[in-house]
């Protein structure tokens, strides 16, 4: 049992560091485990990676999980790894949801042959698993296209648990879903925490007793998927700054005109119901904004908000909300960011982005603790080359809000105290 203890600054936003509390977290780790040789387990990463046309297009997630396959490589395990990809129909199989890319990617990497099995219900499987030698790989088919996945089906967790003899679960960024392979399965086997899902407990748990200020950065399209965030951190966090199309719910729930600006019903009534509530009162909206008036978004013009016009498209926050928000973040203790203040793709509104990227950098250098999560957040790290200076750069998206929201995290339950 690996006892993680987080330091947390107690103290208010004006005045810093009024006291200090020791906050003891229980891991059940991997390194726990005693004599790994010869042992058969059952890993499962979160190996769900953008793929087209059987090309990886971001590995990120991969590479992280690899800390885990070679610790147990090292170890002479034989390793049996479970993972999603996408979301395709239960019991669908089709080449576009395939984890042979991985594979192929896998065996580049690690120097390595991997033995892809594709039938994880035939013989195949149970043949290729009782032939494994010391330190060799299994890599199963997309779990996904088994119909119990998704139904945490003990029958499948039963399944898979009969390969091995120990469970290890790395997949942080799928531990906010009750899938048979991250939740039940615990039940069938001794179940452990992987060196990634390690890492990612104790470094956002850093952000749930933070030292402060604390400023969340929130930006993306969804206010519904944010809204737990928002909740909990409503109190603790001295500021949330707000962008993407994330603030256009808020503009449009206050009555400004917001033209053709992305918003939806759903995330406006979210919004009035926060305003309502006076949950309200951190809550930094942008105070300029990069819009065009174009469909093929062509043109770029700067306005306050009450400058915006029927056949407007708001695309970015302005400059000054830009400086305004890089005020924040300079004096932040820690900071946690996810989703894009804008259209980051489009050369025209990417400046918001990327410059909150570059702010976050430079001053997480300095005295700033930070957290980013979000495939598209990660993104604009990596367009900036920032990515290596952020102190912490969760592999999960959905799973970094559920973990820093308190909601239930079934994959992690029982591996870490308080889940
Ligand atoms: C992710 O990419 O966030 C995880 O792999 C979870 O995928 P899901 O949202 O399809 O469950």
């Amino acid at each position: 049992m690996l006892f993680v203890i987080i330091f947390c600054e107690f103290a208010s936003p004006r005045l810093v560091c009024l006291g200090r509390i020791i906050f003891i977290m229980k891991i059940k780790s991997i390194k726990n485990i005693k004599n790994l040789a010869g042992k058969r387990v059952l890993l499962r990463c979160d190996f769900n990676v953008p793929i087209k046309n059987g090309r990886i297009l971001d590995d990120y997630k991969i590479i992280k999980g690899l800390e885990t396959v070679e610790y147990l490589l090292k170890k002479k395990s034989k390793v049996i790894i479970v993972s999603h990809l996408g979301r395709p129909d239960a019991a669908k199989k089709n080449a576009k949801h395939s984890l042979l890319p991985v594979a192929e990617f896998l065996k580049e990497k690690i120097k390595r042959p991997i033995n892809f099995i594709n039938d994880i219900s035939g013989f195949q499987l149970g043949t290729a698993v009782s032939k494994m030698k010391n330190s060799e790989i299994i890599l199963l088919e997309n779990i996904r296209f088994e119909k119990g996945e998704k139904e945490n089906s003990a029958v499948l967790a039963r399944h898979l648990a009969k390969l091995a003899d120990v469970y290890i679960n790395d997949a942080f960024a799928v531990s906010h879903r009750a899938h048979a392979s991250v939740s039940v399965i615990k039940k069938y086997l001794p179940s452990y925490a992987g060196l990634l899902l390690e890492k990612e407990i104790l470094h956002l748990g850093k952000a749930l007793n933070p030292a402060r200020p604390l400023i969340l950065i929130i930006g993306g399209v969804k206010l519904a998927t944010k809204i737990p965030l928002i909740k909990k951190f409503r109190k603790k966090a001295h500021r949330i700054l707000l962008g993407g199309a994330l603030a256009n719910n808020f503009f449009a729930a206050h009555g400004y005109e917001i033209g053709r600006s992305l918003v939806d019903k759903e995330s406006v009534a979210f919004a009035k119901k926060i305003i309502k509530k006076g949950w309200y009162k951190n809550i930094i909206l942008p105070i300029d904004l990069r819009v065009s008036n174009k469909k093929s978004f062509w043109d770029a013009h700067n306005k306050k908000i009450n400058e915006i016009g029927k056949k407007d498209y708001i695309l970015d926050i302005g400059n000054e909300t830009v400086d305004f928000y890089k005020k924040y973040i300079k004096g932040a203790a820690t900071i946690v960011w996810n989703g894009p203040m804008g259209m980051f793709e489009e050369q025209k509104f990417k400046h918001g982005t990327l410059s909150i990227a570059r702010s976050l950098a430079v001053n997480s250098k300095k005295s700033v603790f930070s957290i980013v999560g979000g495939g598209e957040t990660i993104e604009a790290l990596k367009m900036t080359k920032t990515i290596n200076d952020i102190n912490w750069v969760s592999t999960g998206g959905g799973a970094m809000l559920a973990f820093l929201s308190k909601e239930k995290m079934p994959g992690i339950k029982g591996l870490v105290s308080g889940f």
